[in-house]
């Protein structure tokens, strides 16, 4: 009703939603989240909205990757717009899915949270800044959201000018260690 009212309001193709079906904590767990999820998909679908974006079973609790069997595709089947998965996934397991067909896009969380220019280290194949659990959820609003570094020179060098040369990175943080390093 609460999307419905919504699309009605601004158009279904302006309204995305999020769907975390297969999450156990906060006392949000379902006795059949894969069966849940085929019936949001389904009745979102028909209200026609831009994007269903749905977490992986694997991220039940919220940052730890569990064993399952299960698999997003049932409810990626029953959505017929733009499909977004998101939930542990790395450059590989991200072009992967994509390339299955398992999703339209992939939503990176903590990767992007720790790489603000996570797509141009995804180009480069470039090592990737570890993200500090210790500073998510914090209230400032500097540590731990935009205090990561981005690749010196945009690591254009490294890459495009075929200069042998190494393209470091420093933490924004203070102790100006160099914590990435491109071998060309
Ligand atoms: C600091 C931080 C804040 C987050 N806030 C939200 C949120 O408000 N709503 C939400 O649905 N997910 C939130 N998430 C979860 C992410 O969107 C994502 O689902 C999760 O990190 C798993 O994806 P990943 O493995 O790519 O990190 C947050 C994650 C982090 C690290």
């Amino acid at each position: 009703m609460v999307v419905k009212a919504v699309a009605d309001e601004i158009g279904p193709d302006k309204v995305g939603v999020r769907l975390s079906p297969f999450s156990d904590y906060c006392d949000c767990g379902d006795s059949n989240p894969q069966q849940l999820g085929i019936y949001m998909a389904q009745s979102l679908s028909k209200l026609g909205i831009l994007y269903c974006h749905v977490i992986e079973p694997r991220m039940l609790t919220m940052f730890e990757r569990h064993e399952t069997n299960l698999s997003l595709l049932p409810i990626r089947k029953a959505f017929s717009g733009t499909f977004i998965v998101a939930g542990g996934y790395n450059r590989k397991e991200g072009n992967k899915v994509i390339a299955n067909g398992g999703a339209d896009l992939v939503a990176y969380g903590r990767l992007f949270l720790a790489n603000p220019d996570l797509p141009r280290r995804f180009e480069l194949d470039a090592e990737l800044n570890k993200a500090d659990r210790s500073t998510f959820y914090t209230h400032d609003p500097v540590v731990g959201y935009t205090d990561y570094p981005f690749l010196e020179n945009n690591g254009y060098h490294a890459k495009h000018q075929k200069v042998s040369q190494q393209g470091e990175a420093y933490t924004a943080r203070g102790d100006h260690k160099p914590i990435i390093l491109i071998q060309t």
